[in-house]
């Protein structure tokens, strides 16, 4: 099978195994795993933040940043397609008590001035603006990347306004790729920033929260009490240090792939519209009368496995686990399918 589904779904390399095996542990609980504390140095440092925290997931490590930065009832400002709001379990209500306020905007982004129409005024009546998260790449936009400018805009909104802002960077190396963005300079517009070692970059598992030293020690507590206080879990941690020294640059090649399955699709006259790709996803819309769980049906009968992320709307998201071939056997029956 041709596993387009997601890009979680990629299985350790034997290298990858191998640096688990030899991760040196201890418990993490009480500070002494040192290949949890090797990754979160290096990542800290790499994108200039003060203290890093190894998560269980990209969820946990977003709800813990919601969860230290609001107060029951406060309102958090993100998009309409944010995962944080649809995929999260509505655990911005859950485990925070926080409301959200939905931006409209293309493909996941907004503006700055988005922000400051949604920031709401100091009244009795209204919940308190605290919090504007931003996800880059979005994942329900088609892997959409944020141009640098509109996120140092929303940052001064934020601190103009008094409010944190938050990366859910799921994606993020795929965001910094693309044009060999500086780390620290567009880190520093964000108070803190989750990034996942298990999407694109082929860990089996973790997520690393930065932020200040002060936040961090918060979101360490607020870890524990979800439950995410993990003991010799080193060997997950291992496996996140060697996706970032073996995994970054090839993201460059799923990103290719992308765009040539793109193109064929584009010309399928049973295809109405494809999202423009930027980075690894591709979403595109069946044409109308058509459902997009018949070709989901027929790409299976070729060993294909997508996803349906609406009635007419397909994803597909290229990763590690997919070979040369695979996008040579993917490209043609893009090309050929009529269903
Ligand atoms: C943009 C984004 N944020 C967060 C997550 C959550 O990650 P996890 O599945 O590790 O909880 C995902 C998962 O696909 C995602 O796409």
């Amino acid at each position: 099978m041709i596993d387009l589904r997601s890009d979680t779904v990629t299985r350790p390399t034997e290298g990858m195994k191998r640096a688990m095996a030899n991760a040196q542990l201890g418990d993490d609980v009480f500070m002494e795993d040192p290949s949890i504390n090797a990754l979160q140095s290096r990542l800290a440092k790499d994108f200039g933040k003060e203290a890093g925290l190894f998560c269980a997931s990209g969820t946990m490590a977003n709800q813990i940043a919601i969860k230290v930065h609001t107060q029951p009832g406060d309102q958090v400002i993100c998009s309409w397609a944010a995962h944080v709001y649809h995929y999260e379990g509505g655990g911005m209500a859950r485990h925070s008590g926080a409301t959200a306020k939905l931006l409209p905007g293309e493909r996941g982004l907004f503006k700055a001035s988005d922000v400051e129409s949604a920031i709401l005024a100091e009244n009795i009546h209204y919940p308190v603006s605290r919090l504007v998260v931003i996800e880059d790449t979005s994942n329900k936009g088609g892997g959409a990347i944020w141009p640098l400018k509109d996120i140092k805009d929303v940052a001064a909104v934020c601190v103009k306004n008094g409010l944190s802002l938050h990366l859910d960077g799921a994606r993020l190396y795929n965001r910094l790729i693309v044009d060999n963005t500086d780390k620290k300079d567009y880190a520093s517009s964000f108070d803190s920033i989750s990034i996942c070692l298990s999407k694109s970059l082929g860990a089996p598992i973790g997520s690393v929260l930065l932020g200040t030293k002060e936040f961090i020690k918060e979101a360490r507590r607020i870890r524990k009490v979800f439950g995410g206080g993990m003991r010799q879990a080193g060997m997950l941690a291992a496996a996140g240090s060697y996706a970032l020294d073996h995994h970054v640059d090839r993201l460059k090649v799923d990103h290719e792939r992308a765009k040539q399955i793109s193109e064929v699709l584009d010309e399928n006259p049973d295809i109405e519209e494809v999202m423009p790709v930027e980075t690894n996803i591709i979403v595109f819309d069946v044409a109308k009368g058509k459902k997009a769980d018949d070709l989901i049906a027929h790409l299976k009968e070729h060993d294909i496995l997508a996803f349906a992320t609406g009635p007419r709307s397909i994803r597909f998201v290229l990763h590690l686990d997919v070979s040369d071939e695979d996008v040579e056997k993917v490209v043609k029956i893009c090309r050929d399918f009529r269903f």
